[in-house]
């Protein structure tokens, strides 16, 4: 099990009834607004009339009054833990919705700061959401930390989740494996361009894709070439260190599954190219490979959860640089299936590259199509940095941003109008890649991607710009830095194309 590559999650387990050997363990509980506004234990099966009210006493001491995400930590010396961990749900609901629980578990985990065992009855009420939430809170990149400040503690290791519910089991390891999925996204992520280039993209994902069981095909620079990859190759040609774009295949086995595409942009680091990015938060382009990432974990996740659909990733992967060799503002690209393309902007490489990959996708003839991309800087203007915006087909472009606002990652649907078409008219060639106007930026990616969507396929467009990195304060189950969005959404999205077609 442990020779898989990439991130390793802890171990999970199941429990009906309170271990008795947990001297170490943190133990966290959560608690709601109770009539004098004082926090009160949920009521729940694992913790006895003393125990919970020697919790009481605690946190009435301290004036914990159970409020959403207060975390407050208290001795309780008749539990076999070394402490327990109060988290607030505010005010008591006959149904906790799933990211209630996800970032109550994840700000509880935040603020463990190392601990190895954790033990919990938040698992009582959403078993794989108190999982998910435990572990991408507890989550950490140290990969490049030396001993002068790499983290002294192990960090969770071992959670034991408290639940009666009968599928717990079967929910505990799909929220492991959702929680494996964002957090080899993030690893992707924050992984630095130093490191991570497309040949070494490609090899990485490569790798998780194997070990899923995954057809894997992998084109480099030559092939793309030869077979008129014009937009990854343009983008490609200023870095030293030539693009990939690799396409991963999960096949369910079942006879009449849908087909899914997944595509996303894959860029490891974006500079602008010769149209270049101020000096000031151009290290944050390091994220430009966030819709990648999360197509590369969603396939896997797919494959480890053996969902019936039928699904294949086309992942673009390049290093827009300036230099001598690379393409400049008024040059013109042949994407892949023949569009002509005047580049006036270096700057939107992204459409460039998916445009080539969609086309790609399209030949397969999937019923459904998802793009994914940390596109423009218009989404972060438009919706802000969590909200991503969605735009596609009507129909399924609703569908996933219901879903993707389901998971708690809360895409919204976009307009796609006709006449911003107008907009990418070029005096040379096909179609310009940018507009001359600064207006509905995000839209305008969007109605220029949609020329490469083959007819009949439903798609949506997923522009996370924001959302993939987090360059505010942590927050729930969010730390800085990748966030793995919209993998989650996406995943939904296969499970409820498995289930409903
Ligand atoms: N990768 C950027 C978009 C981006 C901006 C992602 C901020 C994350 C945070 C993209 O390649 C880009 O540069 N887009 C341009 C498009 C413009 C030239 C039409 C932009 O948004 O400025
Ligand atoms: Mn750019
Ligand atoms: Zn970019």
């Amino acid at each position: 099990m442990s020779s898989a590559p990439g991130y390793q999650s802890p171990a999970v387990t199941v429990a009906s009834v309170l271990p008795s050997d947990l001297d170490s363990a943190v133990l966290i509980v959560p608690v709601i607004t109770g009539d004098n506004d004082e926090a009160k234990v949920l009521a729940n099966p694992f913790l006895d009339a003393e125990a919970t009210g020697e919790i009481e006493v605690a946190l009435k001491a301290l004036g914990a009054k159970g409020s959403t995400e207060q975390l407050t930590r208290v001795l309780v010396p008749s539990l076999p833990v070394a402490s327990v961990l109060a988290v607030g749900l505010g005010k008591d609901r006959d149904e906790w919705p799933a990211d209630v629980i996800r970032r109550a578990a994840g700000v509880a985990a935040r603020a463990l700061n190392g601990t190895e065992t954790v033990v919990t009855t938040l698992s009582e009420l959403d078993v794989a959401a108190a999982v998910e939430g435990l572990i991408l809170g507890a989550y950490r990149f140290s990969e490049f930390r030396s001993a002068k400040t790499a983290p002294k503690e192990a960090g969770l290791t071992a959670l034991t989740v408290l639940s009666t519910a009968d599928d717990a089991e079967t929910a505990a390891a799909r929220g492991v494996d959702v929680a494996t999925a964002v957090a080899t996204a993030r690893d992707l992520v924050n992984t630095p361009p130093s490191h991570l280039f497309p040949g070494e993209f490609a090899k990485r994902a490569k790798a998780l894709g194997k070990s899923a069981g995954l057809e894997v095909e992998v084109l480099g620079k030559k092939e793309l070439e030869d077979a008129g990859y014009g937009g990854v190759v343009g983008v490609g040609k200023g870095s030293s260190r030539g693009p990939r774009l690799v396409r991963l295949t999960y096949r369910s086995g079942k006879k009449d599954a849908k087909k899914v595409a997944l595509v996303g942009k894959g860029i490891t680091f974006d500079t602008g190219g010769i149209s270049i990015k101020p000096a000031a938060n151009m290290h944050q382009m390091t994220s430009d490979m966030g819709g990648a990432a999360a197509v590369i974990a969603t396939v896997v996740l797919a494959a480890r959860q053996q969902l019936a659909v039928d699904v294949t990733a086309t992942v673009p992967m390049a290093e827009n640089m300036p230099s001598s060799t690379a393409q400049r503002p008024g040059d013109v690209l042949t994407q892949y299936g023949g569009t002509t393309i005047e580049v006036l902007n270096t700057d939107a490489e992204g459409r460039l590259i998916l445009a080539d990959a969609i086309v790609r996708a399209c030949e397969d003839n999937p019923d459904y199509l998802i793009d994914t991309a940390t596109l423009t800087g218009a989404q972060l203007v438009a919706l802000g940095a969590r909200t991503p915006g969605v735009m596609g087909t009507d129909e399924f472009r609703d569908r996933v941003a219901k879903l993707s606002q389901d998971v708690g990652e809360n895409a919204w649907p976009m307009p796609l109008p006709e006449e911003l078409k107008d907009d990418l008219k070029s005096t040379v060639a096909d179609l310009a890649n940018v507009s001359g106007v600064r207006n509905a930026g995000m839209l305008v990616a969007g109605v220029y991607l949609r020329e490469f969507v083959a007819d009949g396929v439903q798609w949506a467009h997923l522009d996370v710009a924001g959302p993939a990195y987090n360059t505010g304060s942590p927050w729930g189950y969010t730390g800085k830095g990748g966030t793995g969005v919209p993998t989650r959404t996406m995943f939904a999205v296969l499970q409820d194309i498995a289930a409903n077609g």
